[in-house]
């Protein structure tokens, strides 16, 4: 069958209100908003909103949306005892998504028949403001965990992102932290139906609640073709070690056919829309922390492979060395992903439910032909 499309490359699956992906334009909308502007101008609070209700939020909308996203932001002691219970050396990917199974056991239980766990948009909704809100304390205690420090309690007088900050670090985060960690969330938010996402509306379809949904979307996010490339970009900076070794390393990684983590997209053959906007932030944080050698080593990489190869950057290049700097272990970077795109997976989730189709494409056999088992004599019955 020729129409075999690997990967569902260029298949439009269905529809969607979310967020506009033009390849063509080098466009992203969220709710038709230019992404360069939510991420500028928005607090992420208001950006999770706009995903969730079609429209930004209004003051009196925000400080509402706050008050309830606030309530929530406590480590509950049966998510740190289930991360508790994993080894020190575990994932954080793994962490998170055991913390996410531990939330989604615990509030679907009692719902005997699996169709009660699917809930109702509004429960969902309130869900995924619940999840929103717990994930922060769920990535930075295993962080913290990781290098022998106890939890921090959240701190209401902070947003979203310096909340984050202020549970990862025990301080305070400068604002100029402050902004580029935010403007990471709101660019790392959505992207239509990327892997991880087109994995919640596929677990969506068969009518298994939103917790099942966003469980295997991390799993899909924790992969270092998707999500997990943010941490294989540091991973990549901390092996080639300075700007001088760039050529060298290049030359032998390409003779391994080795993928460039941070480079390359599927929809995107031009330059990943978001990468300018994230680019700024790392610039602020280059200078703010004094290390011209990040951003040499960086601009070396980038021009070096897009010379030899023509792939552009994503979102994942300009991101990972943002979050080293900040002071994020580099097995929290994709955790931190999660963080931000589990508005945009629930979103698609909701989107989903209000229009579902369970999602079931088909294959061509390509096995050997029908055969036998010798002396088989079929019941009539089962024929
Ligand atoms: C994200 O979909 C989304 O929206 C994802 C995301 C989101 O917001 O959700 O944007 C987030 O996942 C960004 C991508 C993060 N992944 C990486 O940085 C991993 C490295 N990138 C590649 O693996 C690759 O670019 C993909 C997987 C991202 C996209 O690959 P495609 O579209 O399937 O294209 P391909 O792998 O078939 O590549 C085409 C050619 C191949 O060469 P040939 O085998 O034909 O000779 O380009 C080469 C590839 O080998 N190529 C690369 C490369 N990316 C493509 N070669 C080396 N390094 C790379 N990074």
């Amino acid at each position: 069958m020729s129409d075999i499309k690997k990967g569902l490359a260029g298949v439009v699956a269905d529809e969607t209100s979310i967020s506009k992906v033009n390849p063509e334009t080098n466009s992203l909308l969220y709710r038709g908003y230019p992404v360069q502007e939510l991420a500028s101008t928005q607090p992420f609070e208001a950006v999770a909103y706009l995903l969730w209700h079609g429209e930004l939020p209004t003051d009196e909308q925000l400080a509402e949306f706050r008050v309830a996203e606030r309530a929530h932001r406590a480590l509950q002691p049966a998510v740190k005892a289930a991360i508790d219970q994993l080894p020190l050396d575990s994932h954080p990917m793994d962490e998170v998504r055991m913390a996410v199974d531990a939330i989604g056991a615990i509030e679907t239980a009692g719902s005997g028949n699996v169709l009660d766990a699917v809930g109702t948009p509004k429960e969902n909704l309130e869900r995924s403001l619940r999840l929103f809100a717990a994930l922060p304390a769920i990535v930075a205690y295993g962080q913290r965990r990781r290098r022998g420090l106890e939890p921090v309690d959240p701190r209401d007088d902070l947003d979203y992102a310096a909340n984050f900050l202020w549970l990862t670090f025990g301080e305070e985060a400068d604002p100029v932290v402050v902004e580029a960690f935010n403007r990471s969330m709101t660019l790392y938010a959505e992207h239509s139906f990327n892997a991880s996402t087109f994995t919640a509306r596929v677990i969506t379809s068969t009518l298994s609640d939103l917790y099942s949904a966003v469980v295997g979307a991390i799993g899909a996010l924790k992969g270092p073709l998707h999500g997990g490339a943010n941490e294989a970009v540091q991973h990549i900076f901390e092996e080639i070690g300075s700007a001088e070794k760039v050529a060298e390393w290049l030359d032998a990684a390409l003779a391994e056919k080795r993928k460039i983590m941070g480079f390359g997209h599927r929809v995107y053959k031009r330059g990943d829309s978001r990468v300018p906007t994230m680019k700024a932030s790392l610039d602020t944080l280059v200078e703010f922390y004094d290390r011209s050698d990040v951003a040499e080593l960086y601009a070396t990489l980038e021009s070096e492979f897009v010379g030899r190869k023509g792939i552009y950057p994503n979102l994942d290049y300009p991101s990972g060395p943002a979050y080293n700097l900040i002071g994020f272990d580099t097995l929290t970077f994709t955790p931190l992903f999660v963080a931000a795109r589990v508005t945009g997976w629930t979103a698609h989730i909701l989107e989903q439910q209000a229009s579902n189709a369970l999602i079931r494409p088909l294959s061509a056999y390509n096995g050997v032909d029908e055969r036998h088992i010798a002396g088989y004599v079929p019941d009539a019955a089962t024929l």
